[in-house]
């Protein structure tokens, strides 16, 4: 079945956007406070951070209609609403995780655009920490943090 081969698939792809958040934050912070050139390692960084946060909310979004729990959610909205769990995947999960995609890619787009490399870098820093603390602050860890 689809939904138990891509559950532990975005289970796994947390922790590649945790680390690929972390490290890319990492540089965009050193470049801005340090005055560093911008260097193609910046860009490849900033890409390998929005396209992993891409393909997990592809992924989630997939989830999204398949997933067992949030198709209860989904048949009775209103009911859903009232329950802690099930509106965390139908409504906060879904819509923090879709807002911090946008930053991730604003940053990327505006560190791209910026002329100067200390702008590059910290549109780069503060619009990924933004929304890389959205990421944390909306993933269930109460559930397993890995699928073996
Ligand atoms: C960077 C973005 C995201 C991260 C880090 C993330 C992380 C997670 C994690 C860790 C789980 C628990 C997995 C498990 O129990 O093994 C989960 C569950 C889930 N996620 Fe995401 N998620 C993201 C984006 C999204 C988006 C955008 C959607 C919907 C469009 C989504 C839909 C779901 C659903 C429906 C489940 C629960 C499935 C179930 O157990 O029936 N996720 N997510």
């Amino acid at each position: 079945m689809i939904f138990s081969f891509l559950l532990p698939v975005h289970n796994i792809l947390r922790w590649i956007v945790l680390l690929a958040g972390v490290v890319a934050i990492a540089f965009a912070v050193a470049g801005w406070l340090g005055r560093k050139p911008w260097t193609r390692t910046h860009l490849t960084l900033n890409k390998i951070f929005t396209m992993a946060m891409d393909v997990q909310v592809l992924v989630g979004l997939i989830l999204y209609f398949i997933s067992p729990m949030n198709q209860v959610a989904l048949r009775n909205f209103a009911a859903a609403m009232r329950n802690a769990d099930q509106r965390f995947f139908a409504v906060e999960h879904i819509f923090g995780m879709i807002l911090a995609l946008g930053i991730a890619h604003g940053g990327r787009t505006l560190a791209k655009m910026a002329r100067d490399p200390w702008k590059k870098h910290r549109n780069a820093a503060l619009l990924f920490t933004l929304a890389l603390l959205i990421v944390i602050a909306l993933i269930p860890w109460t559930r397993r943090l890995l699928p073996f």
